[in-house]
């Protein structure tokens, strides 16, 4: 069948989450100010910017956790509701691994289906064939104090995972990775953001990292934390690792990087 359409550019995704003039405050710290965003469904976003800039309190809020102040609005799914509702519709890998001491690599790894009623059986057969892609295979009984920093990563990455949701919101997931380690699992994060169809709100210290996945990246100021910046990364995909010498890349680092090292000066001073 013809499609009288095909030359045309395809149309805009629907948005996912919408962020309009969020705020929050912490007693006396402002955390975020005025912050505006939109994600559209099936983007691969990316998150940087100096520390102590809001950056987590900005996925705590997407997450359900906080409530940021009056006078901002929340839009999730074309519906504006207050960020409370949006507990357990978004996976969450928060910033700290939060392993249960007492809970094995395995019970840690389908806390959050379990607690979502899946049976203990069927979640442990679920998550056990995906060890091996976590570089975990053999580690199902270990215990969190038996593992690296960046086991303890992978395991918490692999719990967010397994919660299915349309938007998944990862805190510096792989902070406390080797370089090659990190680079496997950026392509496994990829091919899995590909194969599943999920949004993803990434945060990141690591700028190649943030243009290396994300279709765009959001640059947030110094607190209190705004966009500063978005940059669309208008790279191909699937992106291949030779692209990181490329001179398009090294374009978009470097007015990536004015941009933090920018906000970065302030939050010194
Ligand atoms: N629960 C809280 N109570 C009081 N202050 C808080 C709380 N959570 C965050 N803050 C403050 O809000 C500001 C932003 O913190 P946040 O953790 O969001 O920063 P961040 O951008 O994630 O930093 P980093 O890159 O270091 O992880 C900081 O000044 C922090 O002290
Ligand atoms: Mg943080």
């Amino acid at each position: 069948m013809s499609d009288v359409n095909s030359s045309a550019s395809p149309a805009p995704a629907e948005s996912l989450l919408r962020l309009d003039g969020i705020s929050k405050t912490f007693g006396s710290t402002t955390a975020l100010k005025g912050l505006n965003v939109d994600i559209r469904k099936g983007e691969f976003v990316t998150v940087v910017g100096p520390s102590g800039c809001g950056k987590s309190t900005l996925f705590n809020i997407v997450a359900g956790l906080e409530e940021p102040d009056a006078g901002g609005t929340l839009s999730f799914d074309g519906r504006q509701q207050k960020a409370s509702a949006l507990l357990g519709q978004v996976a969450f890998m928060p910033q700290k691994d939060l392993l249960l001491p007492w809970r094995s690599v395995i019970d840690n790894a389908i806390l959050a289906i379990e607690m979502d009623g899946m049976s203990k059986k069927e979640a442990r057969a679920l998550a056990l064939k995906m060890l091996p892609e976590f570089g975990l295979a053999g580690f199902e009984n270990q215990l969190p104090h038996q593992l690296s920093g960046g086991m303890r990563q992978r395991v918490a990455l692999m719990r967010t995972f397994l919660f299915k949701r349309d938007l998944m919101l990862l805190d510096e997931p792989f902070g406390a990775l080797d370089a090659l380690t990190r680079t496997m699992m950026q392509r496994w994060l990829l091919d899995v953001w590909q194969r599943h169809n999920r949004t993803i709100l990434f945060i990141t210290h690591d700028v190649d990292e943030a243009i290396f996945l994300g279709d765009r990246v959001l640059v947030v100021t110094a607190r209190p934390g705004r966009i500063k910046l978005e940059q669309k990364i208008d790279l191909p995909r699937p992106r291949r690792p030779e692209l990181v010498t490329e001179p398009a890349f090294i374009n978009l680092k470097r007015n990536l990087l004015e941009a933090i090292e920018e906000e970065s000066m302030k939050s010194f001073v």
